[in-house]
């Protein structure tokens, strides 16, 4: 729950207070305005990054150097500080006091649901890579950390690797210190694979009514046999060649009698949308069961894209927990539904 966000020379907001009611809020305003600023700020207190951002310090103001979001939970007083002169540009505090980014996020669950999420289904491995991340690492403290030190690990590996080929150093030493990475990577390969498989496998067990489709696991795994293996083309190309870094899913219908096909290929456009809303809504209920919370919900601008009972079914889930969502155009949001929603309107 997030009853309240504070902005402060955030995006195209100087300082900025909203307050959300516990069940729904609807933001109504025209484009440019400010919306989805909003979403991205709240959920980053629940992921500790921005989802819409490469390069973070851009989600300050322009003109400005410092940048602050704080959201307040049942308990908590979240915040994230931007301060485009430092290195490492972002801070996190809990209640005012500082916080590593893997102590942060777990405060607060968030689901989002926005129209580029149709990039999971269309787009390359690597989307889908950063949407298994944006789940794992809200729910399990476990995969934040693997992930960060595999990250660093991979780096550091491959900059091993490129120096071995280029200075042609193959001794002892260098390979001494190879196995020191790859020790790394195997182990926290290991927890990264093992809950990408849990929430893949969940995901597909979920019964068809919420989820019509099914993914299968495409895992890169990563292994000593396996890196001793491509250490040859490894070593030519400077990079690593196997892990979770390689990872990817496929998404499928679940074919009845015939094979399941994929639906990046196969799929009409809104065939691709219900696939998507059918993953955000097996996303919901793996946070509840593994957290044993109930997620915020942010849906940005999804009414426009969903037909009628499509619309009819979000309609169902808004209900269940805290849902904060936005629109350019009151009509697209079903008008009884209208009643139970606070508005903020923005212009
Ligand atoms: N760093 C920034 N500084 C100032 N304004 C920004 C910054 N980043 C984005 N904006 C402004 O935010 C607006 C878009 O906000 P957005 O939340 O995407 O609108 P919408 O209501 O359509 O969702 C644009 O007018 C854009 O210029
Ligand atoms: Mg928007």
């Amino acid at each position: 729950m997030i009853s309240e966000l504070k902005l402060q020379n955030f995006r195209n907001y100087s300082q900025k207070k909203f307050t959300f009611n516990h069940k729904a809020t609807l933001i109504l305003g025209p484009n440019a305005v400010g919306k989805t600023n909003i979403l991205e700020a709240a959920y980053l207190l629940a992921t500790g990054k921005s989802f819409r951002a490469e390069k973070e310090i851009e989600a300050i103001k322009e003109g400005e150097t410092v940048g602050r979001v704080v959201g307040t939970t049942v308990g908590d007083e979240l915040e994230v500080d931007f301060d485009a002169r430092l290195r490492f540009s972002k801070t996190y505090k809990v209640n005012g006091v500082g916080k590593r980014q893997a102590d942060f996020v777990g405060n607060l669950f968030a689901v989002l649901f926005s129209p580029l999420d149709l990039e999971i289904i269309v787009n390359g491995p690597a989307v889908r890579r950063r949407y298994l991340d944006s789940v794992l690492s809200q729910v399990h403290k476990d995969y934040r950390i693997a992930s960060q030190v595999y990250e660093k690990a991979l780096r550091q590996r491959n900059r091993l690797l490129y120096q071995i080929r280029e200075l042609g150093i193959w001794n002892q030493e260098s390979r001494k210190r190879l196995e020191y990475w790859n020790e790394l990577l195997i182990t926290n390969g290991k927890i990264i694979h093992e809950r990408r498989k849990e929430y893949l496998e969940f995901l597909n067990n979920l019964p068809t009514r919420i989820l019509p489709i099914s993914l299968k696991y495409d895992h890169s795994i990563i292994s000593s046999e396996r890196l001793e293996k491509y250490a040859r083309e490894e070593l030519a190309a400077a990079a690593t060649l196997v892990g979770p870094h390689r990872d990817d899913f496929t998404i499928g219908d679940r074919g009845r009698n015939q094979e399941s096909r994929e639906l990046k290929s196969f799929g009409s456009r809104g065939e691709q949308r219900l696939a998507v809303f059918a993953i955000k809504l097996g996303e919901l209920e793996y946070v509840r069961e593994a957290t044993g919370q109930n997620p915020v919900l942010f849906l940005d601008d999804i009414f426009s894209e969903l037909d009628h009972t499509n619309r009819h079914h979000i309609l169902e889930v808004i209900p269940k927990q805290q849902t904060i969502m936005t629109t350019t155009d009151l009509h697209l949001v079903e008008k009884e539904y209208v009643k139970h929603v606070e508005l903020i309107e923005l212009q």
